[in-house]
């Protein structure tokens, strides 16, 4: 077990290598073009090391093949998988930009590739293999290690994360395609001790919200929220602010309010306080909420706070 780890973890640092080199070759100008399309940088296309998988079936497994590697391998590593019937292996990933995601010790650990059309599914992840778990992972923990700081930002997609970087943020995370779940979480603790939600502004992304905010509580964290304005997610946010992107998002960061006050506000845009029924109900529910609070010096915090927002 030990020795295939090994090899897996091999073979996709050769295979994020190979994709890397093909979005840099004349082969991989769809993929090129798409990323600046994105309004990625050069610089940070290499930081990521993003690359291109071509549409051939069959590039990544002749390399890997003619570096030693065997088909057992590469289908354990989730980059080939094996034909129907009978007979030889042939490329998971084809005609996607390829995202490696990297664990805190620096190792590939397995890949996202993003289809290029409106075709679904629209990313594709390395299933779990000996390296890799989905759940217990995270994109761009490697980058947020380094960033000297004790604070995440929890992001829902690969181009978030890597719009909030190259904004100057490299604290940034995401999950890989599935909803938080605990050992995410008890992962952040072990390098933060405050994560900042920053989930897409649609329905999805707020429910997801309120799924991951006593998660992450539950880990020790303390939570923030911030709210990105206009139904945008981070990466469209910042790309919509131009050269202004990276001091607008800045303005979000610093005025974001932790989970209570994010929820008090959810609760209160619930209801039309204007009217007597709608601020008692507000009340009543805001009460509840501010009870499941463990410190009573918190709950006398945001009890006098709800009281004078709302005059009584
Ligand atoms: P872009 O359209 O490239 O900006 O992606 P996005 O990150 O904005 O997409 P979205 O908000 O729809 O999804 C957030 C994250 O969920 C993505 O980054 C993926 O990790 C994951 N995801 C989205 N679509 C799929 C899919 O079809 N399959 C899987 N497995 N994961 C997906
Ligand atoms: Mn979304
Ligand atoms: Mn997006
Ligand atoms: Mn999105
Ligand atoms: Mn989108």
């Amino acid at each position: 077990m030990g020795r295939l780890r090994n090899r897996v973890l091999e073979a996709n640092r050769e295979a994020a290598k190979f994709y890397y080199n093909t979005l840099c070759s004349p082969q991989g100008r769809k993929g090129l073009d798409y990323f600046h399309s994105r309004a990625l940088s050069d610089r940070t296309i290499r930081h990521f090391g993003l690359g291109y998988a071509d549409d051939n079936w069959s590039s990544l497994c002749t390399h890997l093949k003619s570096k030693g590697f065997k088909d057992s391998e590469l289908v354990a590593a989730n980059l080939a998988v094996n034909r129907k019937n009978g007979g030889g292996i042939y490329d998971r990933f084809t005609d996607r930009v390829m995202f490696p995601i990297i664990n805190p010790r620096g190792n590939v650990i397995a890949f996202g590739g993003r289809i290029m059309s409106d075709a679904k599914p629209k990313y594709l992840n390395t299933s779990d293999t000996p390296v890799f778990k989905k759940s217990a992972n995270l994109f761009s923990l490697n980058n947020a290690k380094n960033s000297g700081k004790r604070t995440l930002i929890l992001c829902e997609g690969y181009m978030d994360v890597i719009a909030v970087n190259q904004a100057g943020f490299t604290n940034a995370v995401a999950t890989l395609g599935t909803a938080l779940t605990g050992e995410q979480a008890v992962l952040m603790k072990r390098y933060a001790d405050e994560v900042i939600i920053c989930y897409d502004a649609d329905e999805a992304g707020q429910k997801a919200t309120a799924r991951a905010i006593p998660i992450l509580r539950n880990s020790g964290l303390n939570v923030k929220v911030l709210t990105i304005p206009s139904g945008k997610d981070p990466d469209e946010f910042i790309k919509s602010k131009g050269n202004d992107g990276p001091a607008a998002f800045k303005v979000l960061l610093d005025k974001c309010g932790n989970d209570v006050e994010y929820r008090l506000q959810k609760l209160k845009n619930a209801h039309n306080i204007q009217l007597t029924e709608g601020k008692v109900a507000f009340l009543e529910e805001a009460a509840k909420l501010i009870a499941t609070i463990g410190s009573p010096i918190e709950r006398d915090v945001y009890s006098s706070k709800v009281a004078s927002e709302l005059g009584v």
